[in-house]
């Protein structure tokens, strides 16, 4: 994001991989998957967290959502572009680095430490820690910082189940999230892009909202190691780069976390990163959007089209200030 000199909002279409070539893999993965699918399971289990581009897994008992495709009223993105279109400089910063390179990650086994002010802190197995939730879907529009933006349907659990399961304390204000710290693993790390690892933050009550997504999957299946297996953080009404990827680590605390790319460039980047076209990045504008698969940019909605649900929780602050 800070690195590139040209906007990412001026993505050709020949950088997204063209329809035909992704119809013949889709064949290719098709068939993978019936392999894969041998290995199913009953809700989430050993298999199904390790899914790469060529052993895609379905994930099992999916519940269906009021947050529906019917209900956006907007065309899903093709999954080719969900998957091969991605930040995640843990594996490079080119927009196809992440499917290149993240093919050999292991996202399994995979333990996720909870501590700070909480009731229940420790060390879980991820597979453990999922088991008393029930998976489901939701279709959410995702906005990128750098004016792009896709329609993702995404598998997994609500952030709020968690949060009320790990009980915090009355003195957690804020829940900061830290993805996986191992260069031999995630090459990216090699290079100081970011002062890694790579972190981000909510306050209590953004967490709290019915909207915020604890993500294991899309298109119905096991999360692509690119789009940050084996679990992320989907907030809609902000921008991309708060839904952290490859979680290990969630602390409750009293202080405002810092964030990965605030601490980057802190006049660039804030810590609500809420998506608003009024305020502009002091590179770009942020009042229209590049919808990914589209021709012509279309109008950025103030929270991304979500302000009904999250506009109240800003009531009374100042969105230039805090942005
Ligand atoms: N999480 C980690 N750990 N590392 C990253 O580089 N990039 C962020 C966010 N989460 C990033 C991350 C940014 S800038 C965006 S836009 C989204 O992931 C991209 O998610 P996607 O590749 O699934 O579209």
């Amino acid at each position: 994001m800070l690195i590139k000199s040209k906007k990412a909002s001026d993505v050709r279409s020949s950088e997204i991989t063209s329809p035909s070539v992704y119809l013949d893999r889709r064949r290719f993965l098709q068939s993978a998957a019936m392999v894969g699918a041998g290995a199913a399971f009953g809700t989430i289990a050993g298999p199904a967290l390790a899914a790469t581009e060529k052993t895609r897994v379905k994930l099992a008992g999916v519940n269906k959502t009021k947050w529906t495709q019917e209900s956006l009223g907007e065309k899903l993105t093709d999954y080719g572009s969900v998957t091969r279109y991605n930040n995640f400089y843990e594996f490079g910063t080119g927009k196809t680095d992440p499917a290149d390179n993240s093919n050999k990650f292991m996202p399994r086994p995979w333990n996720l430490a909870v501590d700070g002010a909480v009731e229940k802190p420790g060390v879980y197995d991820l597979e453990d820690f999922l088991k008393p939730h029930q998976l489901e879907e939701r279709v959410y529009r995702f906005r990128c910082v750098e004016a792009w933006s896709m329609v993702i349907p995404w598998v997994g659990i609500p952030l709020a189940d968690v949060i009320k399961r790990m009980n915090p304390a009355g003195n957690a204000k804020y829940v900061a999230f830290e993805t996986l710290k191992d260069a031999k693993r995630m090459p990216g790390q090699r290079r100081a892009v970011l002062d890694w690892p790579y972190r981000e933050g909510l306050r209590m009550d953004e967490a709290m909202n019915p909207l915020s997504f604890l993500v294991v999957g899309l298109y119905g299946e096991v999360l692509p190691n690119q789009n940050g297996a084996p679990l992320r953080l989907m907030v809609p009404w902000k921008y991309g780069f708060k839904s952290i990827k490859s979680i290990v680590k969630m602390t409750f605390q009293e202080k405002e976390p810092p964030t990965s790319w605030n601490m980057a460039s802190a006049r660039e980047y804030g810590f609500y990163s809420n998506v608003n076209p009024t305020v502009n990045h002091p590179r770009w504008s942020q009042a229209r959007e590049r919808r990914i698969g589209d021709f012509l940019k279309r109008p950025t909605k103030m929270f991304n089209g979500y302000e009904e649900e999250v506009g109240q929780m800003y009531a009374g602050m100042d969105l230039r200030k805090n942005y």
